[in-house]
């Protein structure tokens, strides 16, 4: 593809400070950049800012799992986007499928978290993907045109989103859609965004595969047209491992 390749590293509710330790190798394994590929670690809140620090001055970034809607207020146990960029992120995810499936989270509600990510700074890494049975029914590429639809408006650049798309069923499975699958969903996402924004704006938009991204399978995922990166979970709490899933870019 045209633009540089990011792969982000989701490691979701795992991470105490001992894996600063970790932070501090995938510093040294990417020292000096991999080659047209930008690196992003997303830890849990509780560790973004020392992951943050740890990470300054080095060419990995730093971003959010999720963030709140509204600026501040009394929201018991949130964290707004303007928290997450204040720890020193650049990145936000929103919408992951554990958000909408144990949080409840419908496209209205993942929509209003991303326009706080681009007020806040931040540029918004949103999820969208089908459910086993939504594939099974024939029904994936209209679901996931339906979830991309209902985040655009007209707020939306190449510079402030990433959308991330990871089929439910290949989440922490070991299961991956054919490389032709995940080509013809990035491709349905692309025109979807370009019936938005215009397709020059549309092409800038970072479209990240997520679900069983591996070493040993990333290369070939990768290289699927449309592909611009890697939203990557289980492989991403071994510095090796996430290292090698950003070379094989
Ligand atoms: O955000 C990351 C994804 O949910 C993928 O997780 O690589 O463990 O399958 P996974």
């Amino acid at each position: 593809g045209q633009n540089p390749k990011l792969v982000a590293g989701n490691w979701k509710m795992n991470g105490t400070r001992s894996f600063l330790d970790m932070v501090a190798e995938l510093r040294v394994g990417a020292a000096g950049g991999i080659a047209d590929t930008d690196l992003l670690v997303c830890p849990p809140a509780t560790l973004l800012a020392a992951v943050a620090t740890a990470l300054e001055g080095s060419s990995i970034g730093a971003g959010g799992q999720d963030c709140h809607a509204k600026e501040s207020g009394a929201f018991t146990g949130d964290v707004s986007a303007e928290m997450i960029a204040d720890c020193g992120a650049t990145h936000v995810i929103v919408g992951h499928s554990e958000r909408r499936q144990y949080h409840g989270e419908d496209d209205a509600a993942v929509a209003a978290k991303m326009q706080a990510a681009h007020r806040a700074g931040l540029v918004a890494i949103a999820c969208v993907g089908e459910t086993q049975d939504q594939r099974e029914a024939g029904k994936a590429l209209d679901v996931v045109r339906k979830q991309v639809a209902a985040l655009l408006d007209d707020s939306v650049t190449g510079a402030n989103t990433c959308i991330a798309y990871e089929p439910v069923w290949a989440i922490g499975t070991g299961l991956t859609p054919t490389v032709a699958d995940v080509a013809e969903m990035h491709t349905a996402i692309r025109e979807t965004i370009a019936a938005t924004i215009g397709a020059d704006e549309a092409a800038q938009v970072r479209l990240l595969y997520g679900g069983s991204v591996k070493p040993a399978n990333a290369r070939e995922l990768m290289a699927a047209t449309d592909v611009d990166g890697a939203l990557v979970g289980g492989a991403s709490l071994v510095a090796a491992d996430f290292l090698a899933i950003a070379r094989a870019c």
